[in-house]
């Protein structure tokens, strides 16, 4: 376990890197307030995530603010599909300071037109492994994604991590 505080000291001292603070909080509605928490070294930059998931007829929205990999800011809006009805749309905007409380965000409506490629696509929680089926890529999804997240509420500190994102043109739909 590293020690957020203990890499910022040692990064100002080595002048390496800067170390970021951000609100970090979750609500299912438009805006949410939290405590400013120091993000650790993967995460140089603040958040705002707005999502909505749809699990068959059942949307559910969600809000977050969070500390980010700046690489993230780069690559919303998300619409990401997984099979058997499952799908997030995301957008991402990375706030600095005080733009941080007044930053608002939109979600974009998916195209759900096929677009002739696909993927194989599956999604478990709680587990690594799951079964794979192919499904059609629609609108401007051109890559097959694999991705794990971890986020933790409560009395723990909420961080969005990590992503694993293909680099660009590195991955390609079948
Ligand atoms: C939706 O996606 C299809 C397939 O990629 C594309 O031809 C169409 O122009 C898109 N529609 C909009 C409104 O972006």
């Amino acid at each position: 376990m590293k020690t957020p505080l203990l890499f910022c000291l040692l990064s100002a001292l080595l002048e390496t890197g800067t170390c970021v603070s951000c609100e970090v909080c979750y609500s299912p509605h438009d805006s949410c307030m939290g405590n400013v928490q120091v993000c650790n070294e993967r995460m140089d930059s603040c958040g705002i995530i707005k999502s909505e998931t749809i699990i068959g007829e059942i949307k559910s929205p969600s809000f977050i603010k969070a500390c980010v990999s700046s690489r993230q800011c780069r690559l919303s809006p998300l619409f990401m599909t997984f099979g058997n009805g499952i799908s997030v749309t995301m957008n991402i905007a990375c706030c600095a300071g005080q733009a941080c409380k007044t930053a608002s965000i939109t979600v974009p409506p998916a195209n759900t037109t096929l677009n002739g490629r696909s993927c194989p696509a599956c999604i478990s929680v709680f587990s690594h492994h799951c079964n794979e089926e192919i499904i059609g890529c629609t609108g401007a999804q051109t890559q097959c994604i694999r991705m794990s997240s971890t986020v933790k509420s409560g009395n723990c500190p909420l961080a969005v991590s990590p992503f694993r994102f293909p680099h660009p043109g590195g991955s390609h739909a079948h």
